[in-house]
């Protein structure tokens, strides 16, 4: 008998996320995290950014003065452009989407009215999330990392974008007035998160994007992900199981300790799983590290203790039903993929949480979820993802993807 598949918890009203705030405030990059995080839940989640629909339609190089509140002919411009978004959005909305963020400045109360009032005669319900930010450093660091490599600012120099772009932001000033009705339901994010504000916040998913948002950071450290050393099981050719390292195991845990030792982090939060394999791996660091359950390996349920070949000769029906929808696909009493990402929800939330360098030794389907979340991998690909044994990945968040390189420690 096949197991019900695994759902995200539902949501019993579609959601739009409306983004609010100057310039340089990180919109577009809590924007896409937040729609990245989402859509790895499970949800159907995509951003509407109206800079890139006054790219498509006006083209790019437009200069300050056409952000200029004063100009009235593109006003109207950036006006139609904006209502262009926001109806593809809640087109969206009515048909497949469940989570729509409308990623534009929306710093006025009319725009935001307007935009409110569309969204709720759709249906829809509205959250706010504006981001404030006054400190000035905080603000030149995202015009440098950000802006000047903007697609706006191809044909200047970093240091004409950069004046152009704080002209750009002194004209948004002129107009701005913060979120200040409590009728509605947001969440103002001031100075990445130092204080955080939430009114009116209900329901399981606006709940959730509060959790991840008070999380978020945008300070630069290393996240390590491995899989335990070989062992036993690896070697038969088991699923699942809970058996000792190999000698090749162990050998990779001993290089596993010199490499960490090498590059010597002051601070490095090692986490595993609750299994021995992972447990010996992390043993051999000989530094602190924490057993976490929700890192164990995907619970094969009935299936485990036995090869894929035996799967196939025994339960045919099974190994069909895998193959034919791995992410989906729940061993008779045991998990799924997307099982596996639900229960990984904390652990991504404490990576992103910390500032410090991670290193998680946990298990291929383990590793390939939390990997799939950080390297922004479609969630149909997750059960895909190559993760070999004996290989550190090193992933470096940025602000708009993350850097990756692959350390084969060996042995082989
Ligand atoms: C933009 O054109 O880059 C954004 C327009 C806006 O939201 O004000």
């Amino acid at each position: 008998m096949t197991e019900p598949i695994s759902v995200p918890p539902p949501i019993d009203a579609r959601i739009a996320v409306v983004m609010v705030g100057l310039p340089a405030r990180g919109k577009t990059y809590t924007a896409r995290k937040l729609a990245r995080y989402l859509g790895w839940l499970g949800y159907r989640a995509q951003v509407f950014n109206v800079g890139n629909y006054r790219r498509e339609r006006v083209g790019v190089n437009m200069p300050a003065e056409f952000f200029d509140p004063d100009n009235l002919e593109a006003d109207g411009i950036r006006f139609q452009l904006a209502s262009h978004a926001l109806d593809d959005m809640i087109a969206w909305l009515g048909t497949t989407g469940q989570i729509g963020i409308f990623d534009a400045t929306n710093s006025t109360l009319e725009r935001r009215t307007r935009v409110r009032e569309r969204c709720e005669k759709a249906g829809l319900s509205v959250l706010f999330l504006e981001l404030i930010c006054d400190d000035p450093a905080m603000i030149e660091a995202n015009i440098r990392e950000t802006k000047i490599t903007s697609p706006d600012y191809q044909d200047l120099t970093p240091d004409e974008a950069a004046a152009d772009f704080r002209r750009r932001i002194a004209n948004y000033e002129r107009a701005y007035e913060p979120i200040q009705s409590d009728e509605a339901s947001y969440v103002k994010m001031i100075n990445a998160g130092r204080k955080v504000v939430v009114n009116r916040i209900e329901g399981y998913v606006p709940g959730r994007i509060v959790q991840f948002l008070v999380n978020l950071h945008t300070v630069p450290r290393r996240i390590w992900l491995t899989r335990h050393g070989e062992s036993q099981d690896n070697l038969r050719g088991v699923v699942g199981g809970d058996s000792s390292l190999s000698e090749r195991g162990r050998a990779f845990a001993y290089r596993l300790r010199d490499f960490v030792a090498s590059d010597g982090p002051p601070v490095l939060h090692v986490w595993t799983s609750t299994l021995k394999r992972g447990i010996e791996t992390a043993w051999e660091l000989r530094r602190s590290f924490l057993p976490i359950k929700s890192l164990d390996e995907i619970d094969a349920g009935i299936c485990d203790g036995m090869t894929y070949a035996e799967i196939q000769e025994r339960m045919p029906d099974e190994y069909a039903a895998r193959r034919a929808d791995k992410l989906r696909y729940r061993y008779p009493r045991g998990e799924s993929y997307e099982d596996v990402i639900r229960r990984l929800d904390p652990v991504l939330t404490e990576i992103e949480r910390h500032r410090e360098p991670v290193l998680v030794i946990g298990h291929q389907a383990v590793i390939r979820c939390l990997y799939a979340y950080l390297a922004d991998v479609p969630r149909e690909q997750v059960p895909f993802v190559s993760v070999p044994l004996h290989t550190v990945i090193e992933l470096t968040p940025k602000a708009y993807g993350c850097e990756e390189t692959r350390f084969p420690l060996g042995p082989e």
